[in-house]
């Protein structure tokens, strides 16, 4: 028998049951399956039994005898958070360029001035690879503070083969030497370079000819992501990308009408993208399309928050029957944090989610997004144990209490490791 572990007397086990083939929508989304008072069995990383302390000692008695035991009582187990869309490896900070939007600048004014993600372009270019994962891995460390157990890691500020690679392969190797899972997607058309902004194409042949396939060969990447915005990638430069990525196995995923409405929506379900994500400005008949596709929203409201912009729309988006995750958007120019649970406050506050539709935005919708929902996301049989623990005794506390980190342990892969 392997090692085994009991979390158990939880005030309730969320466990998210039940929305394992496809992601849930509209009143799915209200299901949280609760489990008062409820234990989770835990044997070689996995989960083995979850239910009361009477359902698993009758099944499993001689186990549970065994087992290390994790007492939870007056705490709320959840499964780990996932954040589906971040920009984890990037090099230094932009709170020079948050002055200036203070004082009435704009976010794509200052990107089109060459700052933006141009300068997080300049300062990871100069970044050796040790550094990139020394500021990354803090990052990961902090991402499991506060209750997150697998990331999406987007590339894009290297905006060349040598620099894009580069930021993948520490993705990859932080992936292998972190407890926390990382997800790459690749996102080397995150911006033209500042040099070739008044002519493009060459810049997205290299993106479809060069680096694409070699990103694929090398196995660096699942997804392809592309920033489709008015002065950034066209909705037909977008599309060759995403195509492109498709023939080489990497599943699209687009930045989507995030400062204006620009058809993003609409191609991401024309090309059959994994998720939209943003979606600030989607047009009604790109949520349309966009339901009618299976493509998830990815909603960031942590983005609107500090660029000041208007929410999306995550009631039309779920009562329309698009099936709605949450992120932080991690990045150091739109989005500089790493609490997925203010996130949760956001989308409750700011965007009208309820508290349930929040929680299953942070697991069960967010596994989906990055395609893991086989694996993690809820705390069902044989899944993998990633597992928060929270100081409070039920699941509203989660987005009631804002600006604060609840978390009072976390398991992953069966490990302790915060707590
Ligand atoms: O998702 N919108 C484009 N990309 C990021 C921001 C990147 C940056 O400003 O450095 C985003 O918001
Ligand atoms: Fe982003």
């Amino acid at each position: 028998m392997g090692k085994t572990l009991h979390i158990k007397n939880a005030a309730q086990v969320v466990t998210m049951a039940g929305h394992t083939e496809k992601p849930a929508r509209q009143k799915a989304m209200q299901e949280l399956n609760i489990i008062e008072h409820g234990s989770v069995l835990i044997q070689d990383g996995r989960i083995l039994a979850v239910g009361t302390l009477e359902e698993l000692t009758q099944e499993y008695g001689n186990v549970l005898a065994e087992a290390e035991v994790l007492d939870a009582t007056g705490k709320t187990v959840t499964p780990g958070l996932i954040d589906p869309h971040t920009h984890l490896v990037h090099a230094g900070t932009r709170e020079n360029e948050y002055a200036m939007r203070l004082k009435g600048k704009s976010y794509m004014e200052i990107m089109n001035a060459g700052g933006g993600i141009h300068a997080t372009t300049r300062a990871t270019r100069e970044a050796d690879f040790d550094q990139l994962y020394e500021e990354s891995k803090q990052r990961l460390d902090t991402f499991f503070q506060y209750g997150v157990t697998t990331v999406e890691a987007k590339s894009g500020y290297g905006l060349s083969l040598e620099h894009e690679l580069k930021q993948l392969e520490v993705a990859a190797k932080l992936n292998k030497d972190h407890a926390m899972d990382i997800v790459s997607t690749f996102m080397g058309a995150h911006a033209v370079p500042v040099d070739e902004r008044d002519n493009p194409e060459p810049f997205v042949s290299r993106v479809i000819e060069e680096m694409i396939p070699e990103v694929a060969r090398r196995k660096l990447a699942d997804f392809n992501d592309v920033f489709c915005e008015r002065g950034v990638f066209t909705p037909d430069q977008s599309r060759r990308i995403l195509e492109a990525g498709k023939e080489y196995g990497l599943t699209p995923k687009i930045h989507a009408d995030e400062i204006e409405p620009y058809g993003g929506a609409e191609l991401a379900a024309e090309v059959g993208a994994i998720s939209a994500d943003h979606l600030l400005k989607a047009s009604d008949e790109g949520i349309r399309k966009m339901a009618a596709n299976d493509v998830m929203g990815v909603l960031l409201p942590g983005t609107a928050f500090f660029l000041m912009a208007e929410y999306a729309n995550a009631r039309k988006m779920i009562d329309g029957g698009v099936p709605v995750a949450l992120s932080t958007d991690a990045n150091p120019g739109s989005s500089p944090t790493l609490s997925l649970q203010f996130i949760m406050n956001l989308g409750c506050l700011k965007m009208g989610m309820t508290p349930e539709e929040v929680l299953t935005a942070t697991t069960i919708n967010a596994a989906h997004a990055i395609g893991r929902a086989d694996t993690i996301g809820s705390l069902e049989v044989g899944k993998q144990a990633d597992i928060a623990i929270f100081d409070v005794p039920n699941y509203l506390m989660l987005s009631y209490n804002y600006g604060m980190n609840h978390v009072d342990g976390v398991v992953k892969g069966g490990e302790l490791v915060v707590g």
